[in-house]
């Protein structure tokens, strides 16, 4: 049965609490480049399709642009606009020999247009005609339920000739360990795993107070410890290493794909040209 799409109630979970940390804008432009692998974006009109809280768009509003931000969670989007509006960003320099040729700006909410609160298979609807000079989508296609149909409606919503970038979790980046945690807790109650990932210091905003080792000592009425204690039984894992690799997100998002990227590729080769690639990531010239 098909799972609900949305990560609206997951990811406005995680971002809805401490709002204030810094923590949010740190090593946007070299997040940005590293997806699109340039800082030449002024003047563009440019689409972050699942922006999350929007580094790497706020990044692009500094070096010129004028920014769609997409995202299925509500709190993303707006921590964006309101990141913007206060322009509290860390101040950063671009990296690299020719960032002489960048000049950066202000961001500037007259430059934003917010997209929350919808789902990517609506994405293509919502923008109907509109089409962007660059499309990118970062670490998230792994999460949406039809990741070849959200490939598809990236490079519809692109200008020929446009730069279309995705990057994703592949086989390489998904350990055994994850898929496990994922296999022993995916259904368990959200607020179970919100606050378990909470106090190991594992969530958005929050300082370690516990190790999981303790936690586990008593699972009574928590079946998200239950789980993990059975997990750490049947398959040798010590609570440490459980705890390293015991993510919020992994544990809880609807769908967790381990993408090939051969597969990925694939899903660019008829309406665009592959201009780089590398394990999670790729970046292609609509045709
Ligand atoms: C790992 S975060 C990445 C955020 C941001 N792009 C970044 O690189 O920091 C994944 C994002 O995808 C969004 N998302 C997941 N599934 C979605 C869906 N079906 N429709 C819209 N957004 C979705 C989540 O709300 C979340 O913001």
């Amino acid at each position: 049965m098909p799972r609900e799409s949305s990560s609206k109630n997951l990811y406005d979970l995680i971002w809805g609490v401490r709002r204030d940390t810094p923590e949010w804008s740190v090593g946007r432009f070299e997040k940005l480049h590293e997806l699109i692998g340039t800082y030449n974006l002024r003047g563009k009109k440019i689409l972050d399709v699942c922006c999350g809280m929007g580094s790497k768009a706020y990044a692009a509003l500094e070096l010129g642009a004028k920014v769609w931000a997409h995202d299925g969670s509500v709190e993303g989007p707006n921590l964006l606009k309101q990141h913007v509006e206060s322009q509290n960003a860390v101040p950063e320099n671009l990296k690299g020999w020719n960032r002489w040729r960048y000049r950066l700006s202000k961001p500037d909410a007259k430059n934003l247009t917010l997209a929350p609160g919808i789902d990517i298979t609506g994405i293509s609807n919502h923008f109907g005609d509109e089409k962007f000079d660059v499309v990118y989508m970062g670490w998230a296609l792994m999460h949406v339920e039809d990741p070849a149909r959200a490939a598809t409606d990236l490079q519809k919503l692109t200008v020929p000739g446009g730069l279309i970038a995705v990057s994703y979790f592949n086989q390489n980046s998904t350990s055994q360990i994850i898929r496990d945690i994922r296999e022993y807790t995916l259904g368990l109650p959200m607020d179970e795993a919100a606050e378990i990932t909470a106090k190991i210091g594992k969530r958005w905003g929050f300082d370690k107070s516990a190790s999981l080792r303790d936690l586990l000592e008593d699972t009574e009425g928590n079946r998200t410890l239950a789980a993990l204690k059975r997990l750490a039984e049947e398959k040798g894992y010590t609570p440490e290493e459980i705890e390293k690799d015991l993510h919020f997100e992994d544990m809880q998002t609807p769908y967790l794909y381990n993408l090939d990227d051969d597969v990925v590729a694939g899903y660019f080769e008829e309406s665009s040209k592959i201009i780089f690639r590398r394990p999670g990531l790729i970046r292609a010239r609509k045709l």
